[in-house]
Protein backbone atom coordinates (compact mmCIF):
# COMPACT_ATOMS: atom_id res chain seq x y z
CA UNK A 1 0.00 0.00 0.00
CA UNK A 2 3.02 2.67 0.77
CA UNK A 3 4.69 1.35 -2.40
CA UNK A 4 1.92 2.47 -4.33
CA UNK A 5 1.02 5.55 -3.02
CA UNK A 6 4.90 6.40 -3.44
CA UNK A 7 5.04 5.18 -7.08
CA UNK A 8 1.24 7.01 -7.54
CA UNK A 9 2.94 10.05 -6.27
CA UNK A 10 6.22 9.83 -8.30
CA UNK A 11 4.10 9.30 -11.37
CA UNK A 12 1.97 12.13 -10.38
CA UNK A 13 4.92 14.64 -10.04
CA UNK A 14 6.60 13.54 -13.09
CA UNK A 15 3.98 14.36 -15.07
CA UNK A 16 2.80 17.81 -13.67
CA UNK A 17 6.27 19.11 -13.33
CA UNK A 18 6.57 22.68 -14.54
CA UNK A 19 10.13 23.78 -16.99
CA UNK A 20 10.77 27.20 -18.40
CA UNK A 21 9.92 27.02 -21.86
CA UNK A 22 12.76 26.92 -24.40
CA UNK A 23 13.44 30.23 -25.62
CA UNK A 24 11.87 29.04 -29.54
CA UNK A 25 8.78 28.09 -27.55
CA UNK A 26 8.51 31.58 -26.08
CA UNK A 27 9.28 33.37 -29.19
CA UNK A 28 6.17 31.60 -30.40
CA UNK A 29 4.32 32.60 -27.41
CA UNK A 30 5.24 35.92 -27.92
CA UNK A 31 4.42 36.12 -31.68
CA UNK A 32 1.00 34.25 -30.71
CA UNK A 33 0.16 37.16 -27.81
CA UNK A 34 1.26 40.16 -29.86
CA UNK A 35 -0.94 38.98 -32.83
CA UNK A 36 -3.95 37.86 -30.70
CA UNK A 37 -3.92 40.99 -28.12
CA UNK A 38 -3.69 44.14 -29.37
CA UNK A 39 -3.24 47.11 -26.82
CA UNK A 40 -4.14 50.67 -27.72
CA UNK A 41 -2.34 53.31 -26.81
CA UNK A 42 -4.88 54.39 -24.55
CA UNK A 43 -4.82 51.33 -22.56
CA UNK A 44 -1.43 50.98 -22.22
CA UNK A 45 -1.27 54.86 -20.91
CA UNK A 46 -4.31 53.71 -18.49
CA UNK A 47 -2.10 50.81 -17.16
CA UNK A 48 0.50 52.61 -15.79
CA UNK A 49 -1.67 54.93 -13.32
CA UNK A 50 -4.81 52.48 -12.95
CA UNK A 51 -5.00 50.49 -9.23
CA UNK A 52 -6.16 47.23 -11.57
CA UNK A 53 -4.46 46.40 -14.86
CA UNK A 54 -7.57 47.24 -17.83
CA UNK A 55 -9.11 43.96 -18.60
CA UNK A 56 -7.76 44.28 -22.70
CA UNK A 57 -3.88 44.41 -20.84
CA UNK A 58 -4.12 41.47 -18.44
CA UNK A 59 -5.55 39.53 -21.12
CA UNK A 60 -2.33 39.84 -22.90
CA UNK A 61 -0.35 39.07 -19.83
CA UNK A 62 -2.67 36.34 -19.29
CA UNK A 63 -2.22 34.86 -22.69
CA UNK A 64 1.58 34.54 -22.13
CA UNK A 65 0.94 32.95 -18.89
CA UNK A 66 -1.43 30.77 -20.79
CA UNK A 67 1.88 29.83 -23.32
CA UNK A 68 3.89 29.35 -20.71
CA UNK A 69 1.70 26.89 -19.39
CA UNK A 70 0.95 28.20 -16.43
CA UNK A 71 -2.31 29.23 -16.83
CA UNK A 72 -5.50 27.25 -18.16
CA UNK A 73 -8.81 27.90 -18.92
CA UNK A 74 -10.14 24.64 -17.51
CA UNK A 75 -8.01 24.15 -14.66
CA UNK A 76 -6.80 27.45 -13.30
CA UNK A 77 -3.34 28.76 -12.03
CA UNK A 78 -0.37 25.72 -12.49
CA UNK A 79 0.34 25.75 -8.62
CA UNK A 80 3.48 23.83 -9.22
CA UNK A 81 4.34 25.97 -12.44
CA UNK A 82 3.63 29.12 -10.37
CA UNK A 83 6.01 27.90 -6.95
CA UNK A 84 8.62 26.85 -9.36
CA UNK A 85 8.22 30.52 -11.35
CA UNK A 86 8.65 32.51 -7.63
CA UNK A 87 11.15 30.08 -6.65
CA UNK A 88 13.44 31.63 -10.07
CA UNK A 89 13.21 35.09 -8.95
CA UNK A 90 17.17 35.74 -9.15
CA UNK A 91 18.45 36.84 -5.25
CA UNK A 92 19.56 39.85 -6.35
CA UNK A 93 15.85 41.00 -6.31
CA UNK A 94 16.04 40.84 -2.68
CA UNK A 95 12.31 38.92 -2.57
CA UNK A 96 10.85 37.31 0.55
CA UNK A 97 9.87 34.30 -2.18
CA UNK A 98 7.87 32.13 0.92
CA UNK A 99 6.09 35.33 1.12
CA UNK A 100 4.93 35.62 -2.10
CA UNK A 101 4.13 32.09 -2.36
CA UNK A 102 1.94 32.10 0.88
CA UNK A 103 -0.05 35.20 -1.10
CA UNK A 104 -0.42 33.21 -4.20
CA UNK A 105 -1.75 30.04 -1.96
CA UNK A 106 -3.60 32.33 -0.67
CA UNK A 107 -5.16 34.00 -3.38
CA UNK A 108 -5.92 31.58 -5.72
CA UNK A 109 -9.40 29.29 -5.90
CA UNK A 110 -10.75 26.65 -7.64
CA UNK A 111 -13.75 28.42 -9.44
CA UNK A 112 -16.29 26.36 -7.82
CA UNK A 113 -18.47 29.33 -8.43
CA UNK A 114 -18.14 29.02 -12.35
CA UNK A 115 -16.95 32.71 -13.43
CA UNK A 116 -15.85 32.67 -17.17
CA UNK A 117 -11.99 32.09 -17.28
CA UNK A 118 -10.54 35.60 -17.45
CA UNK A 119 -12.91 36.96 -14.96
CA UNK A 120 -11.45 33.94 -12.25
CA UNK A 121 -8.03 34.76 -13.52
CA UNK A 122 -8.47 38.60 -13.17
CA UNK A 123 -10.02 37.79 -9.59
CA UNK A 124 -6.81 36.12 -8.71
CA UNK A 125 -4.92 38.84 -9.92
CA UNK A 126 -7.17 41.13 -8.09
CA UNK A 127 -6.46 39.95 -4.81
CA UNK A 128 -1.82 39.66 -5.63
CA UNK A 129 -2.90 43.22 -6.48
CA UNK A 130 -4.17 44.02 -3.20
CA UNK A 131 -1.64 42.08 -1.05
CA UNK A 132 1.72 43.59 -2.18
CA UNK A 133 3.58 43.17 -5.52
CA UNK A 134 3.33 39.54 -6.38
CA UNK A 135 2.15 40.31 -10.07
CA UNK A 136 5.46 42.76 -10.75
CA UNK A 137 7.50 40.06 -9.12
CA UNK A 138 6.30 37.45 -10.88
CA UNK A 139 7.22 39.26 -13.90
CA UNK A 140 11.05 38.81 -13.04
CA UNK A 141 10.75 35.18 -12.87
CA UNK A 142 11.94 32.53 -15.22
CA UNK A 143 9.25 31.71 -18.22
CA UNK A 144 12.00 31.03 -20.44
CA UNK A 145 15.48 29.66 -21.05
CA UNK A 146 17.67 32.31 -22.66
CA UNK A 147 19.88 31.23 -25.73
CA UNK A 148 23.18 29.75 -26.14
CA UNK A 149 25.30 31.09 -28.18
C1 LIG B 1 -6.13 22.63 -20.02
O1 LIG B 1 -6.52 21.55 -19.24
C2 LIG B 1 -7.38 20.65 -19.90
C3 LIG B 1 -7.91 19.65 -18.89
O2 LIG B 1 -6.87 18.94 -18.28
C4 LIG B 1 -6.64 20.04 -21.07
O3 LIG B 1 -7.46 19.13 -21.76
C5 LIG B 1 -6.18 21.14 -22.01
O4 LIG B 1 -5.39 20.62 -23.04
C6 LIG B 1 -5.40 22.19 -21.27
N1 LIG B 1 -5.19 23.32 -22.16
C7 LIG B 1 -4.00 23.73 -22.52
C8 LIG B 1 -3.98 24.91 -23.43
O5 LIG B 1 -2.97 23.20 -22.14
C1 LIG C 1 -13.19 23.87 -4.39
O1 LIG C 1 -14.53 23.83 -4.79
C2 LIG C 1 -15.40 23.18 -3.91
C3 LIG C 1 -16.80 23.23 -4.47
O2 LIG C 1 -16.79 22.83 -5.79
C4 LIG C 1 -15.35 23.81 -2.52
O3 LIG C 1 -16.16 23.13 -1.64
C5 LIG C 1 -13.91 23.78 -2.04
O4 LIG C 1 -13.82 24.43 -0.79
C6 LIG C 1 -12.99 24.43 -3.03
N1 LIG C 1 -11.61 24.28 -2.58
C7 LIG C 1 -10.75 25.30 -2.56
C8 LIG C 1 -9.37 24.98 -2.11
O5 LIG C 1 -11.04 26.42 -2.89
Amino acid sequence: MKLFIILALVALTSATKWKPKTYKEWQEVEVKCEEQHKVSPEIKEKAKTARYLPKEQFEKNLCYMRGAELWNDSKGYNVDGMITLIKSIPAEENIDKDSQIDIFMKCIDNNSEGSHPIDWAYRGYKCFRDNGNLYTNLGKGKYYEEPEN
